[in-house]
């Protein structure tokens, strides 16, 4: 009874009823039956007072439908200021909900774990990729102190954001039944707070890293050679394509990381002020973006880090130190190192060797 007339006051307020007639909408419940006050409003109130999609005349609130199947939605019109509260069922949001409580969550699983089983598959495989010649023992510098800054405030915030994104994908089923509501309403509410602010950093990283590195990230006809080649990990050969400071992966890899990231950056801010930049609408499309991007994007960077540590040789130096073995570089990066020896701007470097 109570929720028949609770609807029933939601709709006459759809409807744009004002305050008197919505106490008379209340009275007027079916379960209450009409009253001769009642009786005497419906007969001065204007034809058509509750618009209904697709139905005409109805004017009094116990002709309101529940729900327009034709339409499959129901707008009102309200009179205060808070225009959205006119929207009361919103159909794209069951196809929204779905998404959001099965496929994102089969979808970022099978993206994450895929990955992380691929690269256990690759590694038990092929092992590390080792510095073929072995280490010179003399270095060459490969990113600078304010380069390394970058790519660790960018990836520290991104590692933040994707656990704390993570607690909310999947906290419900999986936290929830290990450490109970309690915490776990604790736990949400502090992530989504960590979530929001590390956008900062996240964002100050990614710009940094877009003006440090775009010039050395323009696709060339190397890149071309090193696909082919299979990026020398894939093809185990002696020969290394000769590339310039990135190759084609770590191209793709740095485009993918700008316009993921600005991605992110938009679609979150649209979620971040709720109605603030769009509607109910529009933050479900946001929604959709951000999350299914970021599970692909925590796959890729799963395989960035992977190459960065225990798949390659020499390869964590470059973002440790900053330095790299002579030969890591001579192996990896030809054109790069060709380039750097050119330059004089290592005078410790010991000359290039024939190709
Ligand atoms: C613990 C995590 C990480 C480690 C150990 C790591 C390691 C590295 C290393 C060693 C390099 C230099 C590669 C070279 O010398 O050629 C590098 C470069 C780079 N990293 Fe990371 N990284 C990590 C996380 C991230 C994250 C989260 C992002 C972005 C969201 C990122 C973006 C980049 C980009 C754009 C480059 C330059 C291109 C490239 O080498 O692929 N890194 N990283």
């Amino acid at each position: 009874m109570t929720t028949i007339r609770t609807t029933l006051l939601a709709l006459a307020l759809l409807a744009g009823l004002p305050a008197t007639a919505l106490a008379q909408a209340e009275t007027n419940a079916p379960h209450a039956g009409p009253t001769p006050q009642s009786q005497q409003q419906e007969q001065t109130a204007p034809p058509g007072l509750y618009q209904i999609p697709g139905q005409q005349n109805v004017t009094r609130p116990e002709d309101v439908p529940l729900f327009v199947p034709a339409q499959d939605q129901l707008v009102g019109r309200v009179s205060i200021p808070d225009s959205k509260l006119a929207t009361l069922v919103q159909p794209e949001g069951r196809t929204w909900r779905e998404f959001r409580t099965f496929w994102l969550r089969w979808g970022a699983a099978a993206v994450i774990l895929g990955m992380a089983a691929l690269l256990t598959i690759f590694y038990l495989v092929k092992g590390k990729i080792r510095i073929e010649r072995g280490r010179s023992g003399r270095t060459v510098t490969r990113f600078s102190g304010p380069e390394r800054f970058a790519h660790w405030t960018l990836s520290g915030s991104f590692l933040i954001l994707a656990v704390t994104g993570l607690v909310v994908t999947f906290g419900r089923p999986l936290l929830i039944p290990l450490i109970g509501h309690p915490a776990f309403t604790a736990l949400s509410e502090g992530t989504k707070v960590v979530h929001n602010f590390t956008a900062v950093p996240f964002v100050i990283g990614l710009l940094m890293v877009l003006v440090f590195w775009i010039r050395d990230n323009i696709p060339e006809k190397a890149d071309i050679a090193w696909v082919k080649s299979g990026g020398g990990i894939i093809k185990k050969q002696d020969y290394h394509p000769e590339t310039g400071r990135f190759n084609a992966g770590q191209k793709i890899l740095y485009w993918g990381v700008i316009f993921g990231g600005l991605a992110l950056t938009i679609s979150g801010a649209m979620m971040m002020v709720p109605f603030g930049i769009t509607g109910i609408s529009g933050m479900q499309i946001a929604h959709v973006v951000h999350a299914a991007l970021s599970a692909l994007m925590i796959a890729a960077i799963l395989g960035h880090i992977y190459i960065g540590t225990i798949g390659m040789e020499g390869a964590f130096d470059a973002m440790g130190s900053g330095e790299v073995d002579e030969n890591w570089a001579m192996e990896h990066h030809y054109g790069w190192y060709k380039e750097m020896f050119a330059q004089r701007r290592e005078p410790g470097m010991r000359g290039v060797p024939a190709e």
